[in-house]
């Protein structure tokens, strides 16, 4: 049945790749997005686009007056681990901010199921790996503490409530829509696979290995990259499922990968070589972070369709090579006017 969802952050990288998997299933939905790191370019024809702030009441009520919403989806955040170690409480009161008023709003609105947008960063410093939903919460950042906050206020809005959530841990979310209608297109770029695949390209310096002198196989951090179609895939998943109860999943392949690996993979899937020099660690960063995604197979059934790390490398090569400029000027050319809704 067609139903109407609310995306914060759908011009995003993560928000995008959902909005569009929401729309190919025949919802209708609605951005919420000020557009400071997302692209009005990014958002499909097919949604509406409104301009504005997740914590702003004047943006909220714009948005509830479009009619009911059955669900909300939560992206918008502030998301970058390094710069949290530099502006900790930036981080964490916007954040927190951002989703409490996003979830009183819901809340007063009816709204009855809400996905937040979570983080491996949950997990700083973990017992094992890889990392199940048992693991304790013990965030390596400020970002990872604002998440785990949010989570937390997700249970307190289910008791209260009854606003069934799901919270999705994702980690390494990268690749392209396979179709190339989106793609990855941060500014600044502080991505791994964005910044190995620019470095192959000659349109940034060469790439900074951040350490590697960690204690891992070859020094280099380990993470789990994941699809960001599949993370789509799972939140569609998600929606379904918090009809009944609300969830918390890790997503990932359940596959580390150093950086060295995702080095040698690009060039792989490029033929040419990663120019790339070997800097010192970037605070925040820890050595190994690998989801086990069991739980969300077993439950729900999500089976990633692209878990080949050079698969992931290959669509987003694909986008890069269609896109240089990333969303470009269309980016700008379409975000004009605050609080358009088109
Ligand atoms: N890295 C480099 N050089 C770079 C950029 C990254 O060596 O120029 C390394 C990092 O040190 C890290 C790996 O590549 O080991 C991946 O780094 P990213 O910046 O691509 O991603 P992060 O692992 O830091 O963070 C991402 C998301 C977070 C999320 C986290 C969970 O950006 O929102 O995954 O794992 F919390």
């Amino acid at each position: 049945m067609a139903e109407t969802f609310l995306v914060t952050g759908g011009a995003g990288f993560v928000g995008s790749h959902c909005v569009l998997a929401l729309l190919a299933r025949g919802h209708r939905v609605i951005v919420l997005d000020d557009l400071s790191t997302g692209h009005a370019a990014a958002v499909p024809e097919a949604a509406v686009l409104v301009r504005g702030r997740a914590d702003d009441p004047e943006a909220l009520r714009r948005v509830f007056a479009l009619g009911p919403i059955d669900g909300v989806l939560h992206f918008a955040a502030l998301s970058l681990v390094g710069d949290s170690m530099r502006e900790p409480y930036r981080y964490m009161a916007e954040n927190a901010r951002v989703g409490l008023a996003l979830i009183e709003a819901a809340v007063a609105h009816g709204v009855t199921r809400f996905v937040l947008s979570s983080t491996a960063a949950l997990f700083g410093n973990p017992r094992r790996i890889p990392i199940d939903e048992d693991e304790p919460i013990d965030p390596g950042s400020p970002y990872g503490e604002s998440k785990a906050w949010l989570e937390r206020a997700l249970l307190w809005a289910e008791r209260i409530h009854g606003l069934k959530s799901a919270s999705l841990r994702y980690f390494n979310a990268a690749g392209a829509d396979p179709e190339g209608r989106l793609g990855e297109d941060h500014r600044p770029e502080t991505h791994l696979i964005p910044l190995v695949l620019d470095a192959v390209a000659g349109r940034r310096p060469p790439l900074t290995v951040f350490g590697d002198d960690y204690d891992t196989p070859d020094g280099t951090c380990i993470r789990d990259y994941i699809h960001v179609a599949d993370l789509a895939t799972a939140h569609l998943l998600a929606l379904e499922a918090i009809r009944e109860r609300s969830v918390r999943y890790n997503l990932g392949n359940g596959q580390g990968h150093s950086v060295r690996e995702v080095i040698a993979a690009a060039e792989r899937v490029t033929g040419r070589k990663v120019p790339h020099v070997i800097g010192p660690r970037r605070p925040g960063d820890p050595p190994a972070l690998v989801a086990s995604s069991d739980r969300i197979r077993r439950e729900l059934g999500w089976t990633p369709r692209f878990p080949d790390l050079d698969t992931i490398i290959a669509h987003a090569w694909a986008w890069r090579q269609a896109n240089p400029d990333g969303y470009g000027s269309r980016a700008s050319a379409a975000a004009s006017g605050p609080g358009m809704a088109r």
